[in-house]
């Protein structure tokens, strides 16, 4: 659980240095989209190595939970066990929510299923990268969150995230062996802030769209007239962008 748990924090992180580059111009988070995606041998393996991590860590997990309900078969008398929190009470259900979140962004950003972004097609959604005509990442992005229940998913999603890594972070240190006088404090520290850092980090990216904290605005109303224009059979290509928002 531990081990599984540290790979997958470990993603969470990198994904979020790579998501900050949308609050920069348009051809920052689009070169790194454009850098992963002509690297399909890297990308299915960082895929697959994923996909056995989330599967060890919640085979781990349901086992983890049966054998707390062995250990204890009846329930506490109060109504809350002494000395646990609602993090730690709640691991499974937020665990299993993000897992459902993360199938819903996969269809959303990934697969790019035009039926549940409340948009359009974000498939016709392209870019002029030095002159190359690639996906359009940043304003699959940017037209996502102007949607106000896709933001509120994403945000109740990021709170899960928040609580399960509150625990599951110190949690991961006590298996490794750090719940001792000298480091518990420290890794109770270190769970709190980092868990706190990557909630503001994740959240700020659909709030600040939705807001339009920068020039989200006008990139949105431009990218989605040219996403209408390209799903219209025989309209003119849309791809002119890559000066936009300059
Ligand atoms: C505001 C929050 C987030 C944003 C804006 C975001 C954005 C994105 C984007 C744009 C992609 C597609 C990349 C591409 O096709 O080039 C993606 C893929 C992905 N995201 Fe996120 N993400 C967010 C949160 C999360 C969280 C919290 C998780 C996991 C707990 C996650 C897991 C994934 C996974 C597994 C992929 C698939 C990577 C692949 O292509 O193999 N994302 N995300």
């Amino acid at each position: 659980m531990a081990l599984t748990g540290c790979g997958l924090f470990v993603f969470v992180i990198g994904h979020l240095i790579g998501n900050l580059q949308v609050f920069g111009a348009p051809e920052a988070i689009n070169t790194y989209a454009h850098f992963l995606q002509s690297k399909p041998l890297m990308i299915w393996g960082v895929r697959l190595g994923l996909l056995a991590t989330v599967a060890l860590h919640i085979a781990s997990a349901v086992a983890l939970s049966a054998l707390n309900k062995e250990a204890r078969p009846v329930g506490y008398a109060g109504a809350s066990a002494y000395g646990s929190t609602v993090g730690s009470r709640y691991m499974l259900i937020s665990g299993l929510v993000i897992a459902a979140f993360v199938v819903y962004h996969l269809a959303h950003f990934t697969a790019l299923l035009p039926g549940i972004n409340g948009v359009g097609d974000f498939t016709k959604l392209k870019t002029n990268l030095h002159g190359e005509t690639v996906p359009d990442v940043y304003g699959m992005m940017v037209l996502g969150f102007q949607v106000w229940w896709v933001v509120l998913f994403y945000l109740v999603a990021q709170g899960l995230l928040f609580m399960h890594l509150g625990h599951g972070l110190a949690s991961m240190f006590q298996s490794l062996g750090f719940r001792n006088p000298i480091w518990w404090p420290r890794v109770q520290c270190f769970a709190k802030s980092a868990s706190i850092a990557i909630f503001i980090g994740y959240a700020i990216i659909p709030i600040g769209i939705f807001l339009n904290f920068g020039r989200f605005a006008d990139y949105s109303s431009q990218k989605k007239l040219e996403m209408q224009a390209a799903s219209v059979p025989g309209a003119a290509p849309a791809a002119t962008a890559g000066k936009e928002a300059k």
